[in-house]
Protein backbone atom coordinates (compact mmCIF):
# COMPACT_ATOMS: atom_id res chain seq x y z
CA UNK A 1 0.00 0.00 0.00
CA UNK A 2 2.91 2.36 0.58
CA UNK A 3 3.84 2.66 -3.10
CA UNK A 4 0.71 1.68 -4.99
CA UNK A 5 -1.16 4.97 -4.78
CA UNK A 6 1.37 6.65 -7.02
CA UNK A 7 0.03 4.89 -10.09
CA UNK A 8 -3.36 6.63 -9.85
CA UNK A 9 -4.18 9.87 -11.63
CA UNK A 10 -6.06 12.27 -9.38
CA UNK A 11 -9.25 13.72 -10.79
CA UNK A 12 -8.73 17.19 -12.25
CA UNK A 13 -11.64 19.40 -11.18
CA UNK A 14 -12.88 21.92 -13.72
CA UNK A 15 -12.08 25.48 -12.66
CA UNK A 16 -15.23 27.14 -11.29
CA UNK A 17 -14.55 30.71 -10.17
CA UNK A 18 -18.27 30.92 -9.31
CA UNK A 19 -20.63 28.13 -8.49
CA UNK A 20 -24.29 28.54 -7.55
CA UNK A 21 -25.26 25.04 -6.42
CA UNK A 22 -23.88 25.16 -2.84
CA UNK A 23 -26.48 27.78 -1.92
CA UNK A 24 -29.42 25.87 -3.39
CA UNK A 25 -31.80 23.61 -1.48
CA UNK A 26 -33.49 20.37 -2.42
CA UNK A 27 -37.15 21.29 -2.26
CA UNK A 28 -38.82 18.81 -4.55
CA UNK A 29 -38.47 15.22 -5.63
CA UNK A 30 -36.68 14.49 -8.89
CA UNK A 31 -38.34 12.49 -11.65
CA UNK A 32 -37.48 8.94 -10.66
CA UNK A 33 -36.44 6.24 -13.05
CA UNK A 34 -35.76 2.74 -11.82
CA UNK A 35 -32.97 0.84 -13.55
CA UNK A 36 -33.41 -2.25 -11.34
CA UNK A 37 -34.52 -4.40 -14.22
CA UNK A 38 -31.65 -3.34 -16.47
CA UNK A 39 -28.49 -2.03 -14.75
CA UNK A 40 -29.42 -3.84 -11.53
CA UNK A 41 -30.36 -7.00 -13.36
CA UNK A 42 -27.28 -7.17 -15.56
CA UNK A 43 -25.11 -7.17 -12.43
CA UNK A 44 -26.73 -10.15 -10.70
CA UNK A 45 -24.86 -13.36 -10.01
CA UNK A 46 -28.13 -15.25 -10.64
CA UNK A 47 -30.18 -13.29 -13.15
CA UNK A 48 -33.92 -13.13 -12.48
CA UNK A 49 -36.42 -15.31 -14.30
CA UNK A 50 -39.57 -13.81 -15.85
CA UNK A 51 -41.69 -14.34 -12.70
CA UNK A 52 -39.10 -12.64 -10.53
CA UNK A 53 -38.76 -9.72 -12.93
CA UNK A 54 -42.52 -9.34 -13.02
CA UNK A 55 -42.74 -9.33 -9.24
CA UNK A 56 -40.03 -6.67 -9.01
CA UNK A 57 -41.70 -4.65 -11.78
CA UNK A 58 -45.03 -4.64 -9.92
CA UNK A 59 -43.28 -3.74 -6.67
CA UNK A 60 -41.68 -0.72 -8.39
CA UNK A 61 -45.09 0.27 -9.73
CA UNK A 62 -46.57 -0.01 -6.22
CA UNK A 63 -43.78 2.19 -4.85
CA UNK A 64 -44.88 4.82 -7.34
CA UNK A 65 -42.03 4.77 -9.87
CA UNK A 66 -43.40 6.09 -13.15
CA UNK A 67 -40.42 5.47 -15.43
CA UNK A 68 -38.95 1.97 -15.39
CA UNK A 69 -36.06 0.79 -17.54
CA UNK A 70 -37.03 -2.80 -18.22
CA UNK A 71 -34.06 -4.09 -20.11
CA UNK A 72 -31.96 -4.28 -23.18
CA UNK A 73 -34.43 -6.01 -25.55
CA UNK A 74 -32.00 -6.20 -28.46
CA UNK A 75 -29.36 -7.92 -26.35
CA UNK A 76 -30.99 -11.33 -25.89
CA UNK A 77 -34.16 -13.32 -26.47
CA UNK A 78 -34.83 -13.41 -22.73
CA UNK A 79 -34.77 -9.61 -22.50
CA UNK A 80 -36.91 -9.31 -25.62
CA UNK A 81 -39.45 -11.83 -24.35
CA UNK A 82 -39.73 -10.12 -20.97
CA UNK A 83 -40.61 -6.83 -22.62
CA UNK A 84 -43.18 -8.59 -24.81
CA UNK A 85 -44.72 -10.24 -21.72
CA UNK A 86 -45.04 -6.84 -20.04
CA UNK A 87 -46.78 -5.35 -23.08
CA UNK A 88 -48.82 -8.32 -24.33
CA UNK A 89 -50.08 -9.46 -20.93
CA UNK A 90 -51.10 -5.95 -19.87
CA UNK A 91 -48.76 -5.53 -16.91
CA UNK A 92 -48.06 -1.84 -17.51
CA UNK A 93 -50.40 0.72 -15.92
CA UNK A 94 -51.36 3.66 -18.12
CA UNK A 95 -49.34 6.13 -16.09
CA UNK A 96 -46.10 4.12 -16.26
CA UNK A 97 -43.53 4.56 -19.02
CA UNK A 98 -41.35 1.67 -20.13
CA UNK A 99 -37.76 2.61 -20.81
CA UNK A 100 -35.63 0.44 -23.11
CA UNK A 101 -31.89 0.71 -23.54
CA UNK A 102 -29.93 0.20 -26.72
CA UNK A 103 -26.40 0.85 -27.90
CA UNK A 104 -26.04 3.42 -30.67
CA UNK A 105 -25.85 0.71 -33.35
CA UNK A 106 -28.24 0.37 -36.29
CA UNK A 107 -29.21 -3.33 -36.11
CA UNK A 108 -29.82 -3.11 -32.36
CA UNK A 109 -31.93 0.01 -32.79
CA UNK A 110 -34.12 -1.78 -35.36
CA UNK A 111 -34.61 -4.76 -33.06
CA UNK A 112 -35.53 -2.44 -30.19
CA UNK A 113 -38.25 -0.77 -32.28
CA UNK A 114 -39.71 -4.24 -32.95
CA UNK A 115 -39.63 -5.02 -29.23
CA UNK A 116 -41.64 -1.96 -28.14
CA UNK A 117 -44.53 -2.47 -30.55
CA UNK A 118 -47.86 -1.98 -28.83
CA UNK A 119 -46.53 -0.17 -25.75
CA UNK A 120 -48.34 3.04 -24.75
CA UNK A 121 -45.51 5.11 -23.27
CA UNK A 122 -41.87 4.48 -24.11
CA UNK A 123 -38.54 6.16 -23.44
CA UNK A 124 -36.15 5.07 -26.15
CA UNK A 125 -32.75 5.26 -24.44
CA UNK A 126 -29.58 5.03 -26.52
CA UNK A 127 -25.98 5.52 -25.52
CA UNK A 128 -22.38 5.47 -26.58
CA UNK A 129 -19.27 6.09 -24.56
CA UNK A 130 -17.66 9.50 -24.89
CA UNK A 131 -14.90 9.58 -22.25
CA UNK A 132 -11.28 10.44 -22.95
CA UNK A 133 -10.19 7.05 -21.65
CA UNK A 134 -12.66 5.00 -23.69
CA UNK A 135 -11.90 7.00 -26.83
CA UNK A 136 -8.23 6.17 -26.28
CA UNK A 137 -8.30 2.52 -25.24
CA UNK A 138 -11.58 1.14 -26.63
CA UNK A 139 -12.70 3.09 -29.70
CA UNK A 140 -9.43 4.61 -30.95
CA UNK A 141 -11.26 7.70 -32.05
CA UNK A 142 -11.59 11.38 -31.20
CA UNK A 143 -14.51 13.57 -30.05
CA UNK A 144 -15.75 13.90 -33.63
CA UNK A 145 -15.77 10.11 -33.92
CA UNK A 146 -17.96 9.54 -30.86
CA UNK A 147 -20.15 12.51 -31.77
CA UNK A 148 -20.78 10.93 -35.18
CA UNK A 149 -21.81 7.61 -33.57
CA UNK A 150 -24.28 9.48 -31.35
CA UNK A 151 -25.70 11.71 -34.08
CA UNK A 152 -26.06 8.87 -36.62
CA UNK A 153 -27.97 6.86 -34.06
CA UNK A 154 -30.11 9.87 -33.11
CA UNK A 155 -31.03 10.50 -36.75
CA UNK A 156 -31.94 6.88 -37.33
CA UNK A 157 -34.02 6.72 -34.15
CA UNK A 158 -35.81 9.96 -35.01
CA UNK A 159 -36.70 8.66 -38.44
CA UNK A 160 -37.88 5.27 -37.22
CA UNK A 161 -39.88 6.88 -34.43
CA UNK A 162 -42.05 9.08 -36.65
CA UNK A 163 -44.47 6.38 -37.91
CA UNK A 164 -44.57 4.83 -34.46
CA UNK A 165 -45.51 8.18 -32.88
CA UNK A 166 -48.02 8.80 -35.66
CA UNK A 167 -49.66 5.46 -34.85
CA UNK A 168 -50.31 6.69 -31.32
CA UNK A 169 -47.35 5.67 -29.17
CA UNK A 170 -46.14 8.28 -26.70
CA UNK A 171 -42.44 7.88 -27.47
CA UNK A 172 -39.71 10.04 -25.97
CA UNK A 173 -35.94 9.94 -26.39
CA UNK A 174 -33.10 9.61 -23.93
CA UNK A 175 -29.42 9.89 -24.75
CA UNK A 176 -26.55 8.94 -22.42
CA UNK A 177 -23.00 10.02 -23.11
CA UNK A 178 -21.74 6.94 -21.27
CA UNK A 179 -18.76 7.68 -18.98
CA UNK A 180 -19.87 11.33 -18.98
CA UNK A 181 -17.87 11.94 -15.78
CA UNK A 182 -14.64 11.20 -17.65
CA UNK A 183 -15.52 13.27 -20.71
CA UNK A 184 -14.24 16.81 -21.25
CA UNK A 185 -17.27 18.92 -20.34
CA UNK A 186 -17.08 21.11 -23.45
CA UNK A 187 -17.02 17.98 -25.61
CA UNK A 188 -19.94 16.45 -23.68
CA UNK A 189 -22.01 19.61 -24.20
CA UNK A 190 -21.11 19.68 -27.89
CA UNK A 191 -22.04 16.01 -28.42
CA UNK A 192 -25.31 16.34 -26.48
CA UNK A 193 -26.29 19.51 -28.35
CA UNK A 194 -25.75 17.70 -31.65
CA UNK A 195 -27.95 14.84 -30.43
CA UNK A 196 -30.68 17.32 -29.38
CA UNK A 197 -30.54 18.83 -32.86
CA UNK A 198 -30.78 15.42 -34.53
CA UNK A 199 -33.81 14.56 -32.40
CA UNK A 200 -35.50 17.92 -33.17
CA UNK A 201 -35.72 18.64 -29.45
CA UNK A 202 -37.46 21.81 -28.27
CA UNK A 203 -39.12 23.01 -25.07
CA UNK A 204 -42.30 21.08 -25.96
CA UNK A 205 -40.42 17.95 -27.01
CA UNK A 206 -37.70 17.67 -24.44
CA UNK A 207 -35.09 14.97 -24.70
CA UNK A 208 -33.68 13.33 -21.58
CA UNK A 209 -29.92 13.82 -21.37
CA UNK A 210 -28.74 11.23 -18.91
CA UNK A 211 -25.33 12.07 -17.44
CA UNK A 212 -23.76 9.04 -15.77
CA UNK A 213 -20.92 8.59 -13.40
CA UNK A 214 -20.54 5.24 -15.11
CA UNK A 215 -17.59 4.81 -12.77
CA UNK A 216 -17.57 7.16 -9.80
CA UNK A 217 -14.16 8.81 -9.98
CA UNK A 218 -14.30 12.05 -8.03
CA UNK A 219 -15.68 13.85 -5.03
CA UNK A 220 -19.42 14.62 -5.26
CA UNK A 221 -18.74 18.39 -5.29
CA UNK A 222 -16.52 18.06 -8.35
CA UNK A 223 -19.27 16.15 -10.14
CA UNK A 224 -21.78 18.84 -9.17
CA UNK A 225 -19.41 21.39 -10.72
CA UNK A 226 -19.36 19.31 -13.90
CA UNK A 227 -23.16 19.22 -14.05
CA UNK A 228 -23.51 22.95 -13.44
CA UNK A 229 -20.85 23.71 -16.02
CA UNK A 230 -22.36 21.30 -18.58
CA UNK A 231 -25.79 22.92 -18.22
CA UNK A 232 -24.30 26.40 -18.69
CA UNK A 233 -22.48 25.25 -21.83
CA UNK A 234 -25.36 23.29 -23.38
CA UNK A 235 -26.92 25.27 -26.22
CA UNK A 236 -30.70 25.31 -25.80
CA UNK A 237 -30.77 23.91 -22.28
CA UNK A 238 -34.58 24.24 -22.22
CA UNK A 239 -34.75 21.40 -24.78
CA UNK A 240 -33.38 18.89 -22.26
CA UNK A 241 -34.33 17.15 -19.06
CA UNK A 242 -31.09 16.71 -17.12
CA UNK A 243 -30.96 13.20 -15.73
CA UNK A 244 -28.37 11.72 -13.36
CA UNK A 245 -27.16 8.15 -13.33
CA UNK A 246 -24.67 7.80 -10.49
CA UNK A 247 -22.78 4.63 -9.70
CA UNK A 248 -21.18 4.12 -6.32
CA UNK A 249 -17.53 3.13 -6.77
CA UNK A 250 -16.29 5.51 -4.07
CA UNK A 251 -19.31 4.86 -1.86
CA UNK A 252 -20.49 8.42 -2.56
CA UNK A 253 -23.29 7.72 -5.03
CA UNK A 254 -26.02 9.25 -2.87
CA UNK A 255 -23.98 12.40 -2.15
CA UNK A 256 -23.12 12.65 -5.83
CA UNK A 257 -26.79 12.46 -6.79
CA UNK A 258 -27.81 14.97 -4.14
CA UNK A 259 -25.18 17.59 -4.99
CA UNK A 260 -25.78 17.09 -8.72
CA UNK A 261 -29.50 17.67 -8.09
CA UNK A 262 -28.54 20.98 -6.49
CA UNK A 263 -26.48 21.69 -9.59
CA UNK A 264 -29.46 21.20 -11.90
CA UNK A 265 -30.20 17.46 -12.16
CA UNK A 266 -33.97 17.02 -12.51
CA UNK A 267 -34.23 13.28 -12.86
CA UNK A 268 -32.44 10.38 -11.15
CA UNK A 269 -31.88 6.87 -12.42
CA UNK A 270 -31.42 4.59 -9.44
CA UNK A 271 -32.09 1.14 -8.02
CA UNK A 272 -33.63 -0.23 -4.85
CA UNK A 273 -30.97 -0.57 -2.16
CA UNK A 274 -28.25 0.39 -4.66
CA UNK A 275 -28.04 -2.84 -6.62
CA UNK A 276 -26.10 -2.54 -9.89
CA UNK A 277 -22.76 -3.05 -11.58
CA UNK A 278 -19.77 -3.40 -9.19
CA UNK A 279 -20.57 -1.28 -6.11
CA UNK A 280 -23.98 -0.64 -7.56
CA UNK A 281 -26.13 2.14 -8.90
CA UNK A 282 -27.18 4.89 -6.56
CA UNK A 283 -29.75 3.81 -3.95
CA UNK A 284 -33.21 5.19 -4.67
CA UNK A 285 -34.47 4.48 -1.15
CA UNK A 286 -31.76 6.51 0.55
CA UNK A 287 -32.15 9.54 -1.71
CA UNK A 288 -35.93 9.43 -1.35
CA UNK A 289 -35.89 9.03 2.42
CA UNK A 290 -33.19 11.69 2.80
CA UNK A 291 -35.61 14.09 1.09
CA UNK A 292 -38.44 12.86 3.32
CA UNK A 293 -36.51 13.54 6.53
CA UNK A 294 -35.88 17.08 5.29
CA UNK A 295 -39.61 17.65 5.01
CA UNK A 296 -39.81 17.06 1.24
CA UNK A 297 -42.33 14.65 -0.30
CA UNK A 298 -40.24 12.08 -2.22
CA UNK A 299 -43.30 11.03 -4.24
CA UNK A 300 -42.42 7.40 -3.63
CA UNK A 301 -44.00 5.11 -1.08
CA UNK A 302 -41.62 3.24 1.18
CA UNK A 303 -44.09 2.82 4.02
CA UNK A 304 -43.71 -0.96 3.88
CA UNK A 305 -39.95 -1.12 3.50
CA UNK A 306 -39.52 -4.59 5.03
CA UNK A 307 -41.86 -6.04 2.43
CA UNK A 308 -39.95 -4.28 -0.37
CA UNK A 309 -36.68 -5.61 1.04
CA UNK A 310 -38.12 -9.15 1.17
CA UNK A 311 -39.25 -8.99 -2.47
CA UNK A 312 -35.90 -7.53 -3.51
CA UNK A 313 -33.89 -10.18 -1.65
CA UNK A 314 -36.05 -13.01 -2.95
CA UNK A 315 -35.98 -11.84 -6.58
CA UNK A 316 -32.37 -10.71 -6.87
CA UNK A 317 -30.86 -13.15 -4.34
CA UNK A 318 -28.92 -10.18 -3.02
CA UNK A 319 -28.74 -9.30 0.66
CA UNK A 320 -29.48 -5.96 2.26
CA UNK A 321 -26.81 -5.22 4.85
CA UNK A 322 -27.79 -4.71 8.49
CA UNK A 323 -26.49 -1.12 8.43
CA UNK A 324 -28.05 -0.08 5.11
CA UNK A 325 -29.77 3.29 5.70
CA UNK A 326 -33.50 3.14 6.46
CA UNK A 327 -33.88 -0.59 5.77
CA UNK A 328 -31.02 -2.48 7.47
CA UNK A 329 -31.94 -4.68 10.40
CA UNK A 330 -29.93 -2.61 12.88
CA UNK A 331 -30.49 0.95 11.71
CA UNK A 332 -33.12 1.80 14.31
CA UNK A 333 -31.45 -0.06 17.13
CA UNK A 334 -29.43 1.52 19.90
CA UNK A 335 -27.09 -0.63 21.96
CA UNK A 336 -25.23 2.16 23.70
CA UNK A 337 -26.51 3.07 27.14
CA UNK A 338 -26.40 6.83 26.59
CA UNK A 339 -28.21 6.53 23.26
CA UNK A 340 -30.88 4.32 24.82
CA UNK A 341 -31.33 6.75 27.63
CA UNK A 342 -31.73 9.71 25.25
CA UNK A 343 -34.15 7.78 23.02
CA UNK A 344 -36.29 6.75 25.93
CA UNK A 345 -36.34 10.34 27.25
CA UNK A 346 -37.20 11.59 23.77
CA UNK A 347 -40.08 9.11 23.49
CA UNK A 348 -41.32 10.14 26.94
CA UNK A 349 -41.00 13.85 26.09
CA UNK A 350 -42.97 13.35 22.88
CA UNK A 351 -45.69 11.45 24.81
CA UNK A 352 -45.99 14.24 27.36
CA UNK A 353 -45.69 17.25 25.06
CA UNK A 354 -47.02 15.98 21.74
CA UNK A 355 -45.75 18.37 19.11
CA UNK A 356 -45.94 18.57 15.38
CA UNK A 357 -42.41 17.44 14.60
CA UNK A 358 -40.35 14.30 15.02
CA UNK A 359 -37.64 15.09 17.56
CA UNK A 360 -36.17 11.92 19.02
CA UNK A 361 -32.41 11.84 19.61
CA UNK A 362 -30.54 9.23 17.57
CA UNK A 363 -33.59 8.49 15.42
CA UNK A 364 -33.54 10.70 12.32
CA UNK A 365 -36.81 9.17 11.13
CA UNK A 366 -39.85 7.64 12.80
CA UNK A 367 -39.42 3.89 12.10
CA UNK A 368 -43.22 3.68 11.88
CA UNK A 369 -43.13 5.79 8.70
CA UNK A 370 -41.32 2.89 7.06
CA UNK A 371 -43.67 0.34 8.61
CA UNK A 372 -40.99 -0.66 11.10
CA UNK A 373 -42.81 0.20 14.33
CA UNK A 374 -42.68 -3.29 15.82
CA UNK A 375 -38.93 -3.64 15.71
CA UNK A 376 -36.83 -3.22 18.82
CA UNK A 377 -35.32 0.25 18.97
CA UNK A 378 -33.37 -0.70 22.04
CA UNK A 379 -31.38 -3.90 22.17
CA UNK A 380 -29.30 -4.99 25.07
CA UNK A 381 -25.65 -6.00 25.10
CA UNK A 382 -22.77 -5.26 27.47
CA UNK A 383 -22.59 -1.67 26.16
CA UNK A 384 -26.13 -0.90 27.23
CA UNK A 385 -27.02 1.19 30.23
CA UNK A 386 -29.45 1.02 33.08
CA UNK A 387 -32.29 2.66 31.13
CA UNK A 388 -32.09 0.16 28.27
CA UNK A 389 -33.32 -2.86 30.18
CA UNK A 390 -36.14 -0.77 31.69
CA UNK A 391 -37.08 0.43 28.19
CA UNK A 392 -37.27 -3.17 26.94
CA UNK A 393 -39.41 -4.14 29.96
CA UNK A 394 -41.71 -1.22 29.21
CA UNK A 395 -41.96 -1.60 25.42
CA UNK A 396 -42.12 -5.39 25.26
CA UNK A 397 -43.86 -6.43 28.47
CA UNK A 398 -45.62 -3.34 29.84
CA UNK A 399 -43.63 -3.09 33.12
CA UNK A 400 -42.91 0.51 34.22
CA UNK A 401 -39.89 -0.04 36.43
CA UNK A 402 -39.52 3.03 38.68
CA UNK A 403 -36.48 5.26 38.09
CA UNK A 404 -34.91 4.49 41.48
CA UNK A 405 -34.96 0.76 40.75
CA UNK A 406 -33.60 0.94 37.20
CA UNK A 407 -29.87 1.04 38.08
CA UNK A 408 -30.19 -2.12 40.16
CA UNK A 409 -32.03 -4.05 37.44
CA UNK A 410 -29.69 -2.60 34.78
CA UNK A 411 -26.76 -3.98 36.76
CA UNK A 412 -28.35 -7.44 36.97
CA UNK A 413 -28.82 -7.39 33.17
CA UNK A 414 -25.31 -6.11 32.52
CA UNK A 415 -23.72 -8.89 34.59
CA UNK A 416 -25.67 -11.37 32.46
CA UNK A 417 -24.64 -9.75 29.14
CA UNK A 418 -21.00 -9.91 30.18
CA UNK A 419 -21.43 -13.55 31.11
CA UNK A 420 -23.22 -14.30 27.83
CA UNK A 421 -20.79 -12.23 25.73
CA UNK A 422 -23.62 -11.36 23.37
CA UNK A 423 -26.92 -9.58 23.05
CA UNK A 424 -29.78 -10.56 25.38
CA UNK A 425 -33.16 -11.13 23.78
CA UNK A 426 -36.13 -9.32 25.40
CA UNK A 427 -37.46 -12.65 26.67
CA UNK A 428 -34.20 -13.30 28.56
CA UNK A 429 -34.41 -9.82 30.09
CA UNK A 430 -37.90 -10.62 31.26
CA UNK A 431 -36.70 -13.93 32.72
CA UNK A 432 -33.98 -12.10 34.64
CA UNK A 433 -36.57 -9.71 36.02
CA UNK A 434 -38.80 -12.58 37.05
CA UNK A 435 -35.99 -14.65 38.56
CA UNK A 436 -34.56 -11.67 40.46
CA UNK A 437 -37.74 -10.14 41.86
CA UNK A 438 -40.99 -11.98 41.27
CA UNK A 439 -39.58 -15.41 42.09
CA UNK A 440 -37.93 -14.19 45.32
CA UNK A 441 -40.44 -16.15 47.46
CA UNK A 442 -38.03 -17.77 49.89
CA UNK A 443 -37.55 -17.88 52.87
CA UNK A 444 -40.54 -15.66 53.79
CA UNK A 445 -43.94 -16.58 52.41
CA UNK A 446 -47.40 -15.26 53.15
CA UNK A 447 -49.66 -18.28 53.69
CA UNK A 448 -52.94 -16.60 54.51
CA UNK A 449 -54.22 -13.24 55.58
CA UNK A 450 -57.22 -10.99 56.20
CA UNK A 451 -57.64 -7.24 56.02
CA UNK A 452 -60.32 -5.49 58.02
CA UNK A 453 -60.92 -1.92 57.05
CA UNK A 454 -62.84 0.59 59.18
CA UNK A 455 -63.56 4.15 58.25
CA UNK A 456 -64.01 6.58 61.18
CA UNK A 457 -66.30 9.59 61.55
CA UNK A 458 -63.66 11.81 59.89
CA UNK A 459 -63.55 9.49 56.85
CA UNK A 460 -60.10 8.20 57.87
CA UNK A 461 -59.37 4.63 56.97
CA UNK A 462 -57.90 2.13 59.50
CA UNK A 463 -56.74 -1.23 58.28
CA UNK A 464 -56.02 -4.24 60.46
CA UNK A 465 -53.91 -6.96 58.91
CA UNK A 466 -53.86 -10.50 60.31
CA UNK A 467 -51.72 -13.05 58.57
CA UNK A 468 -49.78 -16.27 58.75
CA UNK A 469 -46.24 -16.33 57.43
CA UNK A 470 -43.74 -19.08 56.92
CA UNK A 471 -40.01 -18.67 57.38
CA UNK A 472 -38.31 -21.83 56.06
CA UNK A 473 -40.05 -24.45 58.28
CA UNK A 474 -41.42 -22.11 60.93
CA UNK A 475 -44.96 -20.85 60.64
CA UNK A 476 -45.99 -17.80 62.68
CA UNK A 477 -48.81 -15.30 62.93
CA UNK A 478 -48.53 -11.54 62.67
CA UNK A 479 -50.92 -8.69 63.31
CA UNK A 480 -50.58 -5.03 62.50
CA UNK A 481 -52.54 -1.87 61.97
CA UNK A 482 -52.12 1.10 59.76
CA UNK A 483 -53.77 3.66 57.57
CA UNK A 484 -53.74 1.33 54.56
CA UNK A 485 -52.91 -2.26 53.61
CA UNK A 486 -49.18 -1.63 53.10
CA UNK A 487 -48.82 0.30 56.32
CA UNK A 488 -50.73 -2.39 58.27
CA UNK A 489 -48.67 -5.22 56.79
CA UNK A 490 -45.41 -3.41 57.31
CA UNK A 491 -46.27 -2.76 60.93
CA UNK A 492 -47.28 -6.40 61.31
CA UNK A 493 -43.93 -7.76 60.16
CA UNK A 494 -41.84 -5.09 61.80
CA UNK A 495 -39.83 -6.47 64.68
CA UNK A 496 -40.73 -10.01 63.93
CA UNK A 497 -37.98 -12.41 63.07
CA UNK A 498 -37.31 -10.28 60.00
CA UNK A 499 -34.66 -7.61 59.87
CA UNK A 500 -35.55 -4.03 60.43
CA UNK A 501 -36.48 -2.31 57.20
CA UNK A 502 -37.73 1.17 56.49
CA UNK A 503 -40.38 1.65 53.88
CA UNK A 504 -39.33 4.26 51.27
CA UNK A 505 -41.70 4.14 48.36
CA UNK A 506 -43.92 2.02 46.20
CA UNK A 507 -45.47 2.18 42.75
CA UNK A 508 -48.16 0.01 41.28
CA UNK A 509 -49.81 -0.43 37.90
CA UNK A 510 -51.89 -2.94 35.99
CA UNK A 511 -50.51 -5.26 33.35
CA UNK A 512 -52.47 -7.42 31.00
CA UNK A 513 -51.51 -11.06 30.87
CA UNK A 514 -53.64 -12.57 28.14
CA UNK A 515 -57.24 -11.84 29.06
CA UNK A 516 -56.20 -11.39 32.72
CA UNK A 517 -55.38 -8.09 34.33
CA UNK A 518 -52.82 -8.27 37.13
CA UNK A 519 -51.39 -5.67 39.48
CA UNK A 520 -47.63 -5.28 39.70
CA UNK A 521 -46.15 -3.46 42.67
CA UNK A 522 -42.59 -2.18 42.98
CA UNK A 523 -41.39 -1.78 46.54
CA UNK A 524 -38.47 0.31 47.70
CA UNK A 525 -37.15 -0.31 51.23
CA UNK A 526 -33.98 0.56 53.10
CA UNK A 527 -32.24 -1.96 55.33
CA UNK A 528 -30.73 -1.24 58.74
CA UNK A 529 -27.54 0.05 57.07
CA UNK A 530 -29.49 2.48 54.88
CA UNK A 531 -28.97 0.39 51.75
CA UNK A 532 -31.69 0.55 49.09
CA UNK A 533 -33.49 -2.69 48.41
CA UNK A 534 -36.22 -3.40 45.91
CA UNK A 535 -38.88 -6.02 45.51
CA UNK A 536 -41.65 -6.75 43.05
CA UNK A 537 -44.96 -8.46 43.68
CA UNK A 538 -47.66 -9.53 41.27
CA UNK A 539 -51.19 -10.53 42.08
CA UNK A 540 -54.75 -10.26 40.80
CA UNK A 541 -55.56 -8.43 44.02
CA UNK A 542 -54.20 -4.88 44.10
CA UNK A 543 -53.88 -5.04 47.93
CA UNK A 544 -51.89 -8.23 47.82
CA UNK A 545 -49.37 -7.28 45.08
CA UNK A 546 -47.51 -4.76 47.34
CA UNK A 547 -47.33 -7.29 50.20
CA UNK A 548 -45.71 -9.77 47.84
CA UNK A 549 -43.39 -6.95 46.77
CA UNK A 550 -42.32 -6.26 50.37
CA UNK A 551 -41.62 -9.95 50.95
CA UNK A 552 -39.72 -10.06 47.64
CA UNK A 553 -37.47 -7.21 48.82
CA UNK A 554 -36.88 -8.85 52.20
CA UNK A 555 -36.24 -12.27 50.67
CA UNK A 556 -33.77 -10.78 48.19
CA UNK A 557 -31.81 -9.23 51.07
CA UNK A 558 -31.84 -12.52 52.96
CA UNK A 559 -30.74 -14.43 49.85
CA UNK A 560 -27.97 -11.93 49.11
CA UNK A 561 -26.60 -12.35 52.63
CA UNK A 562 -26.86 -16.11 52.68
CA UNK A 563 -25.42 -16.62 49.24
CA UNK A 564 -22.22 -14.72 50.07
O1 LIG B 1 -23.63 3.54 -16.13
C1 LIG B 1 -23.89 3.88 -17.29
O2 LIG B 1 -23.23 4.73 -17.91
C2 LIG B 1 -25.01 3.23 -17.93
C3 LIG B 1 -25.46 3.80 -19.21
C4 LIG B 1 -25.82 2.76 -20.18
C5 LIG B 1 -26.56 4.77 -18.96
O3 LIG B 1 -25.60 2.34 -17.36
ZN1 LIG C 1 -25.18 2.38 -15.22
Amino acid sequence: MKQGFEKYIPFAPIPRPKRAWPDKRLEKAPVWCSVDLRDGHQALVDPMNVEEKLELFHTLVDIGVKEIEVGFPSASEVEYDFLRTLIDDGHVPDDVTLQVLVQARPHLIKRTFEAIEGAKHVIFHFYNSTSTLQRKVVFHTDVEGVKKIAVDAAEMIYEMAQPVIASGMDLRYEYSPESFMGTEMDAAAEICAAVLDALHADAEHKVILNLPTTVENCLPNYFADEIEYFIEKLPGRERAIISLHPHNDRGEGVATAELAMLAGGERVEATLFGNGERTGNVDMVTIAMNLYTQGVDPELDFSHINHIRDVYERCTKMKVGPRQPYVGELVFTAFSGSHQDAISKGVQFAKEHGGEYWEIPYLPIDPADLGREYEPIVRINSQSGKGGAAFVMQQNFGYDIPKAMQPEFGHIVQVETEKAGTELAPQRIFELFKESYIDAIFPYQLLKHTFVETVDAEAKSHVRFTGTLRHTDTVFDVVGEGNGPIDAFFNAIHGQKMDRFTFVDYAEHAINKGSDSMAVAYIHLKDADGKDIFGVGIDHNINLAPLRGILSAINRTWLARHQK
